[in-house]
């Protein structure tokens, strides 16, 4: 059974938690996309991890984790996370993790790129996470990036980083930003490059002859649909295809090969750096924020809250092709009287159900909500789905109805146990 699991709003639905979860019965975990700007906690065992770029399947031993071709990897943060887990006494060897030779390497002067470009944007930055995404995916675009073969032979190594050093360089000074020393850029990659290079591979037979052996594979989205390059709020978007499409894509794996897509969102919505946002509310941010909820894995940020958006997540549901939902943080509303859940928006006195293109339409859309009552009563402790209230049970389903899609599964809170399956 091959399972993907993606995000379905702006990203930091809890995906971190899912694949942990569902890790214990597979036998693979493979990232497709995105780099360093995700952020997955995973409780487990009453510990914190926080993982950028290693699959969150790296927990369980005896697990084959996969960095996939589609990924961004900047090097030096991938050893200082390698790093992090051995400490922690998580083993991490080639034959548990294994890195693409095609996936692209983000550079200390991708960070550089990034950050220049935000502050030349002034009022309409992005508000990205300043970890080189776009200028890395925007490289793999133009045809000048740097992949991860290129490690496997230090003399090359050296040669490519010299010359994409001095090219980067030259732009970083046309936008008005200082250049990089070049000796200490090069230095870090090629110091980082040591400690990768035994678990570089080439992943993609590696990971159909997986699947052909019968294994089940989980592949892990990284983001969320909204933030999708094509189907997201853009230019409010990040660089990468992070839908079911871009999860096969970047990991190699055909279409036909899978057998289940899983969404997962949260019980309402929350979003990280700018951009439209309809069912923002500050009612529910301050409430949130209050219980210290929703502050960024990453960044630390506060992340912006609101409602559950039934036009978001209908869409997202419709091009990833979700067979069920995954929620999360249903405890979040456990104390709310009234919960809110946009079922339209009203866009010039029209209804819609599916999100505009553009950012001014984005803009004026005025969410039409269905009002539900809270349950009001913890469910933190719940441990089976006859324990969860009954409105807490009118609220699950009402809400797939409205997205078309039913929610397979809930969150009660952070820890691995925490996850109830819905009985129909
Ligand atoms: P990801 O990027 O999708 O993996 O999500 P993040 O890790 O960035 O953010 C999700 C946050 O919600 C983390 O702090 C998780 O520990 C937490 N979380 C996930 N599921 C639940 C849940 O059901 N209840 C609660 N209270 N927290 C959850
Ligand atoms: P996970 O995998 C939430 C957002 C940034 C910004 C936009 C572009 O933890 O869900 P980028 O640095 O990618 O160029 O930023 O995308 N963003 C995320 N928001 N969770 C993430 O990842 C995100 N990755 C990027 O905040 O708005
Ligand atoms: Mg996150």
């Amino acid at each position: 059974m091959n399972t993907l699991v993606i995000g379905s709003q702006w990203g930091d639905e809890g995906k971190g938690k899912v694949i942990d979860f569902l890790t214990e019965t597979a036998d693979c975990v493979v990232r497709g996309q995105g780099g360093s700007n995700a952020g997955h906690t995973v409780i487990a065992n009453g510990e914190k991890y926080v993982l950028h770029l290693i699959p969150s399947g790296i927990l369980w031993s005896g697990k084959l984790n996969v960095i996939g071709n589609g990924v961004v990897i900047n090097p030096g943060y991938l050893v200082e996370e390698i790093t992090m887990l051995r400490n922690r006494g998580i083993s991490i060897t080639p034959e548990n993790l294994v890195i693409s030779d095609r996936a692209h390497v983000t550079l200390p002067i991708h960070r550089e790129i990034d950050a220049a470009q935000e502050e030349a944007l002034g009022d309409q930055k992005i508000g990205t996470t300043k970890q080189g995404i776009g200028p890395t995916y925007a490289d793999k675009a133009r045809r000048l990036g740097i992949r991860m073969a290129d490690f496997v032979d230090r003399d090359r190594l050296l040669k490519v980083l010299q010359d994409r050093v001095k090219t980067a360089n030259a732009e970083l000074i046309r936008l008005g930003w200082a250049a990089v020393d070049p000796k200490e850029t090069i230095d870090t990659v090629m110091e980082a490059a040591d400690v990768l290079r035994p678990h570089i591979t080439n992943t993609i037979p590696l990971v159909n002859n997986a699947i052909k052996a019968g294994k089940d594979l989980l592949f892990e989205g990284a983001q969320g649909a909204m933030l999708d390059i094509d189907f997201g709020t853009y230019p409010f978007v990040t660089s990468s295809n992070t839908s079911a499409g871009g999860c096969c894509t970047g990991s190699g794996v055909a279409p036909t090969r899978i057998d289940k897509i899983i969404g997962v969102c949260k019980a309402y919505t929350t979003r990280v750096g700018a951009g439209p946002f309809a069912t923002e509310d500050d009612e529910i941010s301050d409430y949130l924020h209050g219980l210290g909820r929703e502050f960024g894995a990453t960044t630390g940020r506060a992340r912006r809250c609101g409602w559950a958006d039934g036009v978001v997540l209908r869409y997202s549901s419709m091009f990833n092709g979700f067979d069920e939902m995954a929620m999360t943080n249903v405890d979040g509303l456990d104390e709310m009287k009234t919960i809110k859940i946009c079922t339209g928006y009203e866009l010039n006195g029209e209804i819609i159900i599916y999100p505009p293109a553009l950012i001014e339409e984005w803009d004026q859309c005025v969410p039409i909500y269905e009002e539900i009552e809270g349950w009001q009563a913890d469910t933190t402790s719940c441990t089976t789905w006859a324990e969860i209230p009954e409105k807490c049970k009118a609220y699950i389903k009402r809400f797939g109805e409205i997205i078309d899609c039913p929610v397979g599964s809930i969150g009660v809170g952070p820890d691995r146990e925490q996850t109830i399956f819905v009985e129909r």
